[in-house]
């Protein structure tokens, strides 16, 4: 009996060491850690069950009879993060390159099928090679079933990718179609076809970090919605996500002990906005000044900058934060922030996740790149993202809310259920001076009659109440009471129900 149980601890042992010693310490010398030890650092202390770890491939082609490691090149299973069930999977580089068999692709997909239905996060650790070159279409075949399942959790539960090493090929389709995807710099790649493809095709020289690193996907692809300096950042910074959202589309956001006063005024706000409607202001401040001690998520921090996307916590409880900002591009909405802030706004439509927008918009950036490249179907990403969430959506306007825009930025029009605007706000077609070109063309010589019209328009127009006699706005508040306002107004809306009409499904424009 205790050979037995002893030979279960040899062959555990065995498994744990994945490729060997050798192929562990080259892992390091990359400055990458195992697929063990990053679940370690992920999950909370002796909290993962790992499942399938006697798997071995099953090919005979090209030798592959002799070798049969345990686990086949990827770690499976369970664990909690701050005591709340997330399934994981990651890709053990030191086998066969991590690349995906038949057998390593079921491991995922069984760990994928749990997390379905028991409703539970699934986190992917990518660090492969791609198909194994030795299986064939079978391994191609592993893929597709991967694919099916990130298709049906969307949505049901959040999926998180890392990328930690290579992902390439069609291997890179699983990572796009889950919730957010997370690089490590100078260690990770994503790229459909590699630098010497691009070579032969297109006679373009790059190298691989180039093509598909962590700058490249988070600043100017948008692939990635962040990136870390080392495999421990990344994992403490998903840990960090993790806490902020439900389980599953059949929870709502777990609510954490907070120890900041609702009520807590902030006076400093009440000149956040300066004197001159050109000048720019950071729009970080008003959210750390709103958020739950200051803190706040931020994701696509390096991408249109234009906008903010990411998650603070009012009264405990989870609020995705969409916000203009005026320091990047006077904070105009464009092709790229309007595509940021759409996907971002599902996320926390299908996750019951209520919304925050702060408006400081002066309108859609014009040019023919912008059109060209179609940001008549890109905005109305953004525009159909708010009308159709049906999540709680508070909404606070601080300076300008130009045209197209301020319908666009979760206006009561698109079902907003409290829209605030401080005093400041100026909510109109268009800035008081292009309006006045348009109508007075033919004083344009007279630059005091000109003058004249801009301030009378100005006098109209550049203030929050022609909009709250409308009853668009439904309170004009004080700058410093807007925790307090903001809090209240989403601790009222907890209770809120709304449905769109039965459909299948929508047509959003793609
Ligand atoms: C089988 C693989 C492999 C693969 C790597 N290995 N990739 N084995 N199938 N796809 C093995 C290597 O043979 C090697 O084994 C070990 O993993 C480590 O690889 P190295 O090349 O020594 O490592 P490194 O120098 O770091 O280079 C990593 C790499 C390179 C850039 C990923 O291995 C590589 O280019 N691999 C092939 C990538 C590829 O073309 N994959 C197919 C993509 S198409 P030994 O025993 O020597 O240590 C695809 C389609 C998916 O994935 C489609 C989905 C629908």
């Amino acid at each position: 009996m205790k050979d037995i149980l002893e030979q279960l601890e040899q062959r555990r042992a065995d498994a744990r060491l994945g490729g060997g010693q050798n192929r562990i310490d080259a892992q390091h010398a990359k400055g990458k850690l195992t697929a063990r030890e990053r679940i370690e650092l992920l999950l909370d202390e002796d909290s993962f069950e790992e499942y399938d770890m006697f798997v071995t491939h099953r090919s005979t082609d090209f030798g592959m009879a002799a070798s049969k490691p345990r686990g086949d090149g990827v770690v499976t299973g369970w664990g909690t993060v701050n005591g709340r069930v997330v399934y994981v999977f990651a890709q053990d580089f030191t086998v066969l390159g991590g690349s995906v068999s038949e057998t390593h692709g079921a491991k995922i997909c069984k760990i994928m099928d749990m997390a379905m239905q028991n409703g539970a996060p699934v986190i992917g650790i990518n660090d492969s090679g791609g198909a194994r070159i030795q299986e064939g279409v079978a391994s191609l075949a592993a893929y597709g079933e991967v694919f099916q399942r990130n298709i049906e959790a969307s949505g049901v539960v959040p999926q998180i990718s890392l990328i930690m090493g290579p992902c390439a090929g069609g291997a890179v389709y699983s990572p796009a179609m889950t919730d957010f995807i997370f690089m490590v710099k100078d260690s990770s790649y994503m790229f459909v076809t590699g630098p010497d493809v691009v070579k032969t095709v297109t006679n373009e020289h790059v190298t691989a970090e180039q093509l598909g690193g962590a700058s490249t996907h988070t600043r100017k692809s948008s692939v990635a919605d962040g990136a870390f300096e080392d495999d421990v950042e990344a994992m403490s910074e998903v840990r960090r996500l993790i806490d902020f959202l439900p389980l599953s589309n059949r929870e709502k956001p777990p609510v954490r002990p907070f120890y900041d006063d609702p009520s807590r005024v902030e006076e400093s706000l009440d000149t956040l906005i300066p004197d001159n409607p050109n000048m720019p202001y950071d729009m970080k401040e008003l959210i750390h000044k709103l958020a739950d001690e200051g803190d706040f998520y931020e994701l696509q921090a390096d991408f249109a900058g234009n906008i903010l996307t990411g998650f603070i916590r009012l009264e405990g409880q989870t609020v995705g934060v969409v916000a203009n900002q005026p320091m990047v591009l006077a904070g105009v909405l464009d092709i790229d922030s309007a595509r940021k802030a759409a996907r971002f706004v599902r996320f926390c439509d299908c996750f019951e996740i209520p919304i925050l927008t702060l408006v400081d918009v002066p309108g859609f950036l014009p040019g023919t790149t912008q059109e060209y490249n179609g940001v008549i179907k890109h905005g109305a990403k953004l525009l159909f993202a708010y009308g159709e969430a049906t999540v709680p959506k508070v909404t606070v306007i601080t300076r300008k809310a130009y045209g197209g825009a301020y319908v666009v930025m979760s206006s009561k029009h698109l079902r907003g259920d409290v829209n605030y605007a401080w005093p400041t706000a100026e909510i109109a077609v268009m800035g008081a001076k292009g309006a006045t070109e348009i109508l007075y063309r033919s004083e344009l010589g007279d630059p005091d009659k000109i003058a004249g019209r801009v301030k009378e328009y100005e006098d109209q127009f550049a203030n929050p109440f022609v909009a709250a006699e409308r009853g668009f706005i439904d309170e004009v508040i004080q700058p410093r009471s807007t925790r307090k306002r903001v809090c209240r107004a989403f601790a009222a809306l907890r209770t809120k129900r709304r449905q769109m009409p039965w459909k299948k499904h929508d047509n959003i424009p793609l």
